[in-house]
């Protein structure tokens, strides 16, 4: 079981969309014995009381156009037992990199990397709060999680 938790700001966007839609790939090809799937926030901002926002309504709108539901799916924080917990922290932008680690009190087992990494295009995940193109971080988002699950388990 490789259990892996996406990364992003608030949650509401990159690393939802990441966490469904590798599901999705994980389901389609027949291996979800071997996978747990979650993501979360470093920034406290989209939880309230304990309660989490739901996905970002545009992020939502991308998600169906590609057949896939963001139904349930709340926002979290990054919590320092999580270290524990995830055997990879897969996050969408470099500065993801540095709150989690500083989150989880460094990363001595080397388990922080960038979704990007794997891919022939490394570094971030186009930022769509900023861009407002949800489609290219769609894009970019399905292309780290296809070379993900070819590269683990
Ligand atoms: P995400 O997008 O990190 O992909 O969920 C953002 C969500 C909220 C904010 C920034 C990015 N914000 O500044 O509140």
């Amino acid at each position: 079981m490789v259990r892996i938790m996406f990364i992003c700001l608030g949650n509401i966007c990159r690393s939802p969309m990441a966490e469904i839609i590798f599901r999705d790939m994980v389901e389609k090809a027949g291996r979800n014995e071997e996978f747990f799937i979650a993501s979360s926030a470093t920034s406290s901002e989209n939880v309230w009381n304990g309660v989490g926002a739901e996905v970002y309504s545009p992020a939502k709108k991308i998600l169906a156009r590609h057949g896939l539901s963001a139904a349930g799916k709340r926002a979290v924080q990054l919590s320092p037992a999580d270290y524990g917990k995830y055997d990879l922290f897969i996050c969408m932008d470099a500065s993801n990199v540095r709150n989690a680690r500083r989150i989880l009190g460094g990363d001595p087992e080397g388990k922080l990397r960038l979704l990007m990494s794997c891919t022939d295009r490394p570094g971030d995940v186009s930022d769509p709060w900023y861009t407002g193109d949800f489609e290219t971080a769609y894009r970019d988002i399905e292309e780290g999680c296809r070379r993900l699950l070819d590269s683990v388990g």
